[in-house]
C-alpha cells in the first residue's frame, strides 16, 4: 500500500498554543476518521527531526501564531521538500504582519481603518504619533492573533501602557481608530469564496474570552443585503490574492451601518476547532469537519514544485544586458 503519511503539527512557539493542540487534535482525529495515516507532531526546536523520525510525507498545520503561521515553518518545509496545507512562505508573513499587510491592502484599493504601527523604541513618542487618530482606538500586537494583547483605548493616558503592552507581542504595535459595526469573516478555499458569518458578541471588542469560551453568536449568512454580502466576499477574494495565499484563509471585516466596510486582517491558518469559523462556514456549504480536512489535505503543495531549472544563458549575453 501507498499511502501518505500525514503529519498534523500542533503546538508550536506562540502564545496561541493552546487554541492549536485543539485544532490539531480535530484534524488528526478527523483525518484518522476517514482512513489517512497520521502522526501527531509536537512543533516546536528540532521540528525537523521529529519531522524525519515520523517519517512524514506531508504536513498539515495546525499551527497559529509565530513560527506557525508567520511562514518559518513554512520556509523548513519548503527545504525539506515536504508539501504543507496553507499558504507559502510569502503569503504567511506578509499576512502575519498587519502593517506590512495594510500597505498591500491599500495599494489594492481595499479599505482599512486608519491607523499606524509603532515599535518599543517609539514608546515615548508615541503620544505625537497618535496626532488627530481619536478615540476610542485599538491597539494590537502587529504580529499576532486571537485578539492576545489587544485593547480597546478610550484615554490619550491609557494609550501608552496599551502599546507597551502589545509590543510584548514581537516588538510592535498597530493602532487604528476603532470602527463600529458588525464583524463579519469570510472564509476562501483554494481561492473561491466558501462563506461568509457574522459574529455578534456581548462585549466591545470581539476578545479571547468571547472567541474561545462562548457568549458569542453567529449568523449564517450574514444579517447584510445579498449586495454587501457579496461586495465583502470580493473584498475578501482580493485580499487573498493580493497576499499570494493558498489553501485555506478567514478574512475579518467590520461592517459598519453607515460607511464602507473596513478589512481587519487575513488568517491564513484558520481556527479549526469544533467551534471555529471555517469549520462552521463549511458546514454551511455542506462540507463536513471531515471533508474540510480532507480538502485542505487535497490542496497541500510545495510552492516551489513548478521551479524548473535556470536555462543556461552564455556570458556574453549577460554582458550585453548589462551594458544595455
Ligand atoms: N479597528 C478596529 N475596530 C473595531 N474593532 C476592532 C478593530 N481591530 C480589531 N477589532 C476587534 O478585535 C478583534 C481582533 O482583531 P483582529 O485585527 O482580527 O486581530 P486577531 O484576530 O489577529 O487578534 C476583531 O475581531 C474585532 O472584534
Ligand atoms: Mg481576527
Amino acid at each position: 500500500m501507498n499511502q501518505r503519511r500525514v503529519g498534523v503539527l500542533l503546538g508550536g512557539w506562540g502564545e496561541e498554543k493552546e487554541i492549536s493542540m485543539k485544532t490539531g487534535e480535530a484534524i488528526a482525529s478527523a483525518l484518522e476518521k476517514r482512513g489517512h495515516a497520521v502522526t501527531r507532531v509536537t512543533a516546536g526546536p528540532g521540528l525537523d527531526q521529529s519531522l524525519r523520525q515520523a517519517g512524514v510525507d506531508v504536513a498539515f498545520l495546525a499551527l497559529h501564531g509565530r513560527m506557525g503561521e508567520d511562514g518559518k515553518v513554512q520556509g523548513l518545509l519548503e527545504v525539506m521538500g515536504l508539501p504543507y496545507t496553507g499558504s507559502g512562505v510569502l503569503a504567511s508573513a506578509l499576512a502575519m504582519n498587519k502593517g506590512f499587510a495594510k500597505k498591500l491592502f491599500r495599494q489594492h484599493n481595499l479599505a482599512t481603518p486608519a491607523g499606524y504601527v509603532v515599535g518599543t523604541a517609539e514608546l515615548d513618542e508615541v503620544e505625537e504619533l497618535h496626532c488627530d487618530l481619536g478615540f476610542p482606538c485599538v491597539v494590537k500586537p502587529a504580529s499576532g492573533g486571537s485578539s492576545v494583547g489587544l485593547s480597546l483605548v478610550h484615554t490619550l493616558e491609557e494609550l501608552r501602557p496599551a502599546v507597551a503592552s502589545a509590543c510584548r507581542y514581537g516588538g510592535e504595535a498597530l493602532v487604528e481608530r476603532y470602527v463600529k459595526g458588525r464583524e463579519v469573516t469570510v472564509a476562501i478555499l483554494g481561492g473561491e469564496v466558501l462563506g461568509s458569518c457574522e459574529i455578534s458578541s456581548p462585549s466591545a471588542t470581539f476578545d479571547y474570552t468571547t472567541k474561545y469560551e462562548g457568549g458569542a453568536r453567529y449568523h449564517l449568512p450574514p444579517r447584510l443585503s445579498p449586495t454587501r454580502t457579496s461586495n465583502l466576499e470580493a473584498m475578501a477574494l482580493t485580499a487573498y490574492r493580493a497576499l499570494g495565499c493558498k489553501g485555506a484563509a478567514r478574512i475579518d471585516f467590520i461592517c459598519p451601518d453607515i460607511g464602507n466596510e473596513v478589512l481587519l486582517e487575513v488568517n491564513t491558518l484558520p481556527g479549526m476547532t469544533p467551534s471555529s469559523l471555517l469549520p462552521k462556514i463549511a458546514k454551511a456549504r455542506g462540507l463536513s469537519f471531515e471533508d474540510l480536512c480532507e480538502k485542505l489535505l487535497a490542496l497541500a503543495e510545495l510552492e516551489n514544485v513548478d521551479v524548473r531549472p535556470m536555462p543556461r544563458v552564455s556570458a556574453r549575453v549577460v554582458v550585453e544586458r548589462h551594458a544595455g
